[in-house]
């Protein structure tokens, strides 16, 4: 099974529209026409409009942070699966372990965001991941495994080649500090494993896992020759255009 690498840039909160429009640009001239790996960049709410009229004449494609799980209606300050898909949104980060930590996101809301993006033709990138003191505690496996069976409850198999999942340890995240390709390759496997009990084995085998947390050019090749790594979710290094196509470039010798 043949699974196309995905390299996505999580933005966070940085770059207003302006700022966001010279990176898309850079990114677009240096990884824009390539099609051997899919690239993805997920600028903020208020970026996303520029941002769309950028890379309609390129391969790159656009994602967002977050999203409501409700369809419309009373939700001050929420942003809609179908305010992004009017935007030419593709994929739409959910389940990031910073909305989990400061925004109190629970397995269960984020399940209801999965639904709602699918429903809408949106291509969730679910993270899960556990932090350092369940890592030193051996839980790790255990705590991927209900974040994956939770946040999946009730997925239709009919959507699966929508679904892209992100592997992001939290002590990784922005710390400077990877897991090591070993490390990252057995969560990914038993990721899939957990895939494959609750959709069949090809379509588990179907479903890019990609790795998150500290990725960069220097780092990527190993991360990315591992079997079930299936591309990255690229924070600090995507705020660059030269990193983040250096993990581009990575990925296309990975799958060259
Ligand atoms: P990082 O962030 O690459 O800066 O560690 C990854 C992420 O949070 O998605």
């Amino acid at each position: 099974m043949s699974r196309k690498y995905l390299i996505a840039g999580n933005w966070k909160m940085n770059k207003t529209a302006t700022e966001a429009a010279d990176l898309v640009q850079e990114i677009n001239s240096l990884a824009g026409s390539q099609t051997s790996v899919q690239v993805c960049i997920c600028p903020s709410f208020t970026a996303l409009s520029k941002s769309s009229e950028l890379v309609e004449e390129s391969e790159v494609f656009l994602g967002a942070q977050d999203m409501s799980p409700e369809p419309s209606g009373a939700f001050t300050g929420e942003v809609s699966a179908e305010m992004l898909r009017d935007l030419y949104v593709t994929f739409v980060i959910l389940g990031h372990s910073e909305r989990r930590q400061y925004f109190n996101e629970t397995n269960e809301v984020i399940n209801r965001k999965i639904l709602a993006a699918i429903q809408n033709n949106l291509k969730p990138i679910f993270c899960i991941g556990e932090t350092l003191d369940e890592r030193e505690s051996g839980s790790t496996l255990e705590v991927v495994r209900t974040q994956v069976r939770e946040g999946l409850a009730g997925y239709p198999s009919s959507a699966i080649e929508n679904l892209v999942l992100a592997y992001e340890p939290v002590w990784a995240i922005g710390t400077g500090k990877t897991a090591t390709d070993e490390m990252a390759q057995e969560v990914h496997a038993d990721i899939r494993k957990v895939l494959k009990e609750m959709f069949g084995d090809s379509a588990g085998d179907s479903v890019r896992i990609l790795y998150g947390g500290s990725m960069k050019p220097e780092n990527a090749d190993g991360l990315l020759s591992q079997p079930d790594v299936d591309g990255g979710l690229i924070g600090g290094a995507s705020l660059t255009s030269r990193a983040f196509c250096g993990i581009v470039d990575a990925a296309g010798r990975a799958c060259a």
